[in-house]
């Protein structure tokens, strides 16, 4: 069942070679294999050839958020971006801080196949920063959870921050902030700047990450615990990151494709499509995201993928609920922003799309080298591929894409799974004609 022959690919964009996969794994790789008979044949067509992309930070909303999206939808998303595992965030209802949830959204990720979904279990009960969830139960429940987050909100109170983050040290897990001051943020609906001044919207100051990211640095350093930054979006939290790196502490941190793409300037049209959290915020801040993730200081691009139904988004600007899709369209995001200006070869697209993540989220599976011996878990790309995004072509139930009619740079001509392929020029494995999980192919 596992067992492929890839023809022709460029590992790292590198010279082409064959690879034969047994059991998910690659037993030859070199050129000019043969291919043995009877086994499924991929022609890679001479495409850039990367380990399998990993999320750190996606929501699939399953439980209880099925009208914006579900673990099939997801999955079916984040094979087609690339992806062949995915963290899945705690805000869902219930929310994911007892073994029995995490342990459902395992099991249904497992059923679905089509990516490695793994739970992200809350730090607190309910999300409410109050009382710390059985972190140690869910870490040693069937989901194996290794990293936790309030993600959504920040977890505010330095007492229960610390008891975290000693926790975590203990049992070899990682605690994900959200980092925002939410006393700072009170009411805010975007960056604080000029912007914002502009169309009368109330300020989400930078301060409000920068401010958290030192004291949860300082936490982290304390109890030796590993400590992810979720989301950062502001260029001072880089100098905190930076520092604090210099000096030992166990931090990483995520940037995502919007933070370095898009900038407030997109809200004078007061589309909700560009309301998130934490905000978009300046051209300088997305060029100091660029050149931190080139540099490493920040160590990843996580989607922060947050479908949300038409109902919560297509509304005025204050009650529209923040986030935006990104699993299909993270590939080409950092394409367009790294790639492109010669600030990441595709090593480093490796790097910060799978290598990273995968060693961050504790996924010995992941991440690999592409080499004989290791498992075949794979995106494959055409880095001359060119589409226009239609949010209502992509696999999410929803479809807020701020990216809407842009034309974006590379596809992702298909996804390995263990020596399985789970996309297919967009399409979702299996690959009969008319199934349910069907979705348009990607094209311009
Ligand atoms: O914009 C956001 N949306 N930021 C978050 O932190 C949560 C997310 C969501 O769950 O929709």
């Amino acid at each position: 069942m596992t067992d492929l022959f890839i023809r022709n690919a460029r590992p790292y964009g590198e010279d082409a070679v064959d690879l034969l996969v047994r059991d998910g794994v690659v037993t030859e790789m070199g050129a000019g294999l043969r291919a043995p008979d009877g086994v499924e044949v991929l022609d890679a067509g001479g495409h850039v050839l990367l380990p399998g992309f990993v999320d750190l930070h996606t929501h699939l909303r399953e439980p209880g958020g099925e009208e914006s999206e579900d673990i099939t939808s997801g999955s079916a998303a984040a094979a087609r971006g690339g992806f062949t595992a995915v963290f899945a965030m705690a805000n869902t209802d219930p929310v994911a801080d007892t073994a029995v949830v995490v342990e459902h959204v395992r099991r249904r990720g497992e059923e679905v196949g089509l990516v490695d979904v793994h739970p992200v279990g809350a730090v607190t009960v309910g999300l409410e920063g109050v009382k710390m969830a059985e972190l140690g139960t869910m870490a040693r429940s069937r989901a194996q959870v290794r990293m936790f987050s309030d993600d959504g909100h920040c977890v505010q109170d330095p007492v229960i921050m610390r008891r975290a983050l000693e926790y975590a040290s203990a049992l070899g897990v990682v605690i994900a902030q959200h980092a925002e001051d939410h006393r700072l943020t009170a009411g805010a609906q975007a960056h604080e700047g000029v912007v914002a001044s502009r169309l009368g919207l109330a300020g989400w100051p930078a301060t409000a990450e920068e401010t958290i990211v030192a004291r949860d640095c300082a936490l982290a350093r304390e109890a030796g615990a590993a400590l992810h930054v979720c989301h950062v979006s502001s260029a001072r939290t880089i100098d905190v990151l930076r520092a604090a790196k210099a000096q030992g502490v166990r931090v990483s941190a995520e940037v995502t494709p919007h933070h370095l793409l898009l900038t407030d300037a997109a809200l004078s049209s007061y589309d909700p499509v560009n309301k998130v959290n934490p905000p978009l915020r300046t051209g300088e801040d997305t060029k100091a995201m660029r050149a931190a993730l080139a540099e490493g200081v920040i160590d990843v691009v996580a989607t922060d993928h947050a479908p949300h139904a038409a109902q919560y988004k297509d509304t005025e600007w204050a009650a529209a609920r923040p986030g935006m899709l990104g699993l299909e369209t993270a590939l080409s995001v950092v394409v367009h922003t790294m790639v492109e200006p010669s600030l990441l070869d595709w090593r480093g697209v490796a790097r910060v799309l799978s290598e990273r993540p995968a060693e961050i989220g504790g996924l010995p599976d992941h991440g690999r080298p592409i080499a004989v011996g290791e498992p075949a878990t794979f995106a494959l790309v055409d880095p001359d591929g060119v589409w226009t995004v239609r949010g209502a072509a992509l696999a999410s139930r929803a479809s807020n894409t701020p990216y809407e009619g842009m034309r974006l740079p590379a596809t992702v001509a298909a996804t390995v799974l263990r020596g399985r392929i789970t996309a297919r020029s967009g399409r979702i494995a299996p690959f009969g004609a008319g199934r349910d999980g069907e979705v348009a192919e990607v094209g311009s």
